[in-house]
């Protein structure tokens, strides 16, 4: 059950976000890359190096690592970057209606090995329909993991979902995250848009 104070928090963050995207996107237009559960911001403040004239935004649940993000987005003097503490779900449904999801980068998500939290994971079918009504066309998906059942996972929701198809595309952009640098070994996912989706 959803208490009032429950409703009220949440749509308090609602209204943080709109206000947060409105400076990121003042026209209430564009297209940004994404990348969901940023951490630190290790990788996307090297991609928005690489690529300056790309609007990148990064989204995490914790605000710490948002600050250590940011930190390093202004070391970097890197006015394309941006990171915002959110909830994947809830970001994206706030997002103007003209901006679009060129990309998204999802890298190491919890990997939420027992099966009763199995739900918590981040790439399920209600995701998969989320991001579709937020891409741009052509847009892709690259997830990476190094639990090889979340891949499996990840790899069987993606084939049973008629917006999204996986693609043997090239990765993205290599640069090893904190979570890439501790693990033995890793396993990547492309999807791309196929059926382009309406709102
Ligand atoms: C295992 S860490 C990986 C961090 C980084 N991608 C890396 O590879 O170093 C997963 C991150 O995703 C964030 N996260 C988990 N669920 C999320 C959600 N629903 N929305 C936004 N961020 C989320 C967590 O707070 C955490 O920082």
């Amino acid at each position: 059950m959803i208490t009032p104070r429950y409703a009220a928090l949440i749509e308090e963050r609602r209204q943080r976000l709109t206000a947060e995207l409105a400076t990121v996107f003042p026209n209430g237009g564009g297209s940004f890359h994404c990348e969901i559960g940023s951490g630190h911001g290790h990788f996307l403040t090297a991609f928005a190096t690489a690529n300056p004239t790309v609007t990148c935004i990064g989204i995490d649940l914790i605000a710490d690592r948002i600050d250590r993000a940011c930190r390093k987005r202004d070391r970097a003097g890197l006015p394309n970057l941006h990171f915002i503490q959110a909830e994947a779900r809830l970001f994206l449904e706030q997002l103007p209606p003209a901006v679009r999801v060129a990309n998204f980068i999802i890298l190491f998500p919890d990997p939420w090995p027992k099966l009763r939290h199995h739900k918590n994971r981040l790439l399920q079918a209600d995701f998969l329909s989320l991001a579709a009504r937020h891409a741009e066309p052509g847009c892709r998906i690259y997830f990476r993991t190094d639990y090889r059942p979340y891949f499996d996972d990840a790899h069987a929701t993606v084939a049973a979902h008629h917006e999204w198809e996986r693609v043997g595309d090239p990765w993205i952009f290599e640069y090893e995250t904190v979570f890439q640098q501790r693990a033995p070994s890793h396993e990547s996912l492309v999807a791309r848009l196929g059926v382009p989706a309406s709102r």
